[in-house]
């Protein structure tokens, strides 16, 4: 374990509470729940809660599931209506010294470091006024600002985007008011030091859809991608769209601006990636169509085209939760961290269930000079999940620092976590942490050093505290199995 990190590992993800009031719901409704690995001097401790969101405190009072599909009130049972649905699943943020978990329909929620107990939700003194918050909001590395947005910032279906600079002290300094061309998921964007750029295509939703009882989301292969170009300094007569071919566009790596021409560089899919968010058009999910690649989009603002310039970097598909240097965003980065699957990698099915060729089973260091990708492999009966990456202390070069990130041991069925030299991957982990459980899951994670976050509790040790290594983890698997009970007071 490197023992100059000392900070904190937070992961949001969801996990349904009680089961979903319907089969066909969204896997993007289950109830949020943040967990958190504490790493100082060397050891680590691991908390995880669930974010105690109205919806989820609503339920627990009822003993049962009372909210009906992704997003959509008029499933819900009548008296629930009128509450916040969030389930606060996707990300985390520490900004200002605070700690949030993120979902991009509602307000943060505020959680306490410490205990990860909720505070709840939280509207920057009033001055936030979307009733929305994207999951990825970027901290700006030159000036310490976040830039944020929330869309469908004025209630359910509303076509306006609010776009914010919150500063360093959590005051927010800017609001400007947008409206998009259609009503679709918003869900990742990119800033660079001179403008903002506004993501999304495919996904669609409507009044009529709502009141038929579906999920908020339908996928239309009819629909153009659109990235809206926005100075930062700009207002929404500055906004500029431009369409480009059928895409999902989820997530992005970085952005950069160098006079007239803006680069977008970002893991979007094809098409539509989410089966449960089915084709308007009724045709099945295409799992072909659901492919991600590196891209890098080019806008030409000094051109009247309405459209993009579109370059695949890497031949081989990626998760689309990638990571890079955050020291470097809205700047010219070199190097690109994400899972993939690498299917030269051996899998252990009898051990691991029928999951070959569909478990993320490497990181890759994507490196953008040369093209060369450097592969860390997890081993034969795991998969991966986001990584995030760790700055070395006290260094300044782009990419030199950790990565981090939880995998999912299949057979064993308990959460490990890893840590991986950044300059090194292919040379194996540094450290593997292994939870004698299950550690919940993720959507998104981030590393936050203890300077970040105020109130981050130091080491707990002694009594109810798990603590375990290879040798102890296997101890505790073989009395477990052999019937002798001994392990389980753990
Ligand atoms: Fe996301």
């Amino acid at each position: 374990m490197p023992h100059d990190m000392d900070g904190v590992f937070v992961r949001v993800g969801g996990e349904w509470y009680y089961p979903p009031k319907f089969p066909d719901d969204a896997p993007l409704h289950s109830d949020g729940y943040i967990s958190a690995f504490r790493i100082k001097n060397g050891k680590v401790s691991f908390r995880g809660r669930y974010v105690e969101t109205p919806r989820f405190r609503a339920n627990l009072a009822e003993g049962r599931q009372q909210f009906g599909n992704y997003r959509n009130p008029f499933t819900h049972d009548e008296k629930v209506r009128g509450l916040d649905a969030t389930v606060a699943n996707t990300a985390p943020l520490a900004h200002a010294g605070m700690l949030f978990a993120l979902k991009e329909d509602a307000l943060p929620y505020r959680i306490d470091p410490a205990t990860l107990g909720t505070i709840g939700p939280h509207d920057f003194g009033g001055n936030y006024r979307s009733e929305t918050f994207t999951a990825h909001p970027k901290i700006d590395p030159v000036s310490g600002e976040m830039l944020t947005f929330g869309y469908e910032a004025t209630g359910l279906l509303s076509d306006d985007l609010f776009y914010y600079v919150i500063d360093r002290n959590g005051t927010v300094t800017r609001e400007v008011r947008l409206k998009v061309p259609y009503v679709s998921v918003v869900h990742d964007w990119a800033v660079t030091q001179d403008h903002v750029l506004f993501t999304f295509g495919g996904y669609t939703t409507s009044m009529e859809r709502l009141r038929e009882g579906k999920v908020h989301w339908g996928w239309d292969k009819t629909k153009p991608s659109m990235v809206g170009i926005m100075p930062r300094d700009g207002d929404a007569k500055d906004l500029r769209w431009f369409r480009g071919p059928e895409r999902c566009m989820m997530h992005t790596l970085n952005a950069v601006s160098e006079g007239d021409k803006v680069t977008l560089y970002a893991p979007f899919y094809d098409s539509n990636f989410f089966p449960f968010f089915t084709n308007v058009d009724g045709s099945p999910w295409d799992p072909s169509k659901a492919r991600c690649f590196f891209r890098k989009l080019t806008f030409d603002l000094s051109s009247s085209s309405d459209t993009w310039e579109e370059e695949i970097l890497f031949p081989q598909q990626v998760g689309d939760l990638a990571k890079m240097d955050h020291r470097f965003l809205t700047q010219p980065a070199r190097y690109a961290f994400t899972f993939f699957s690498d299917p030269t990698k051996p899998f252990d099915e009898e051990r691991a269930g029928n999951l070959r060729g569909r478990v993320s089973n490497s990181y890759g260091r994507f490196d953008m000079h040369t093209g060369e990708v450097e592969s860390y492999f997890v081993g034969d009966t795991h998969t991966l999940q986001e990584c995030s990456f760790v700055p070395r202390r006290g260094s300044t070069e782009e990419g030199d620092g950790y990565l981090i990130g939880t995998t999912s041991n299949l057979a064993e069925l308990r959460t490990e976590l890893v840590i991986v030299d950044a300059q090194r991957v292919s040379e194996g982990e540094l450290a593997r942490v292994i939870l004698p459980f299950r550690g919940g899951p993720q959507v998104h994670g981030a590393w936050y050093d203890a300077e970040e976050l105020p109130g981050l509790v130091e080491m707990p040790v002694g009594e109810g505290v798990v603590r375990a290594d290879h040798a102890e983890a296997a101890r505790y698997d073989a009395n477990l199995f052999n019937g002798s009970g001994e392990g389980s007071d753990d």
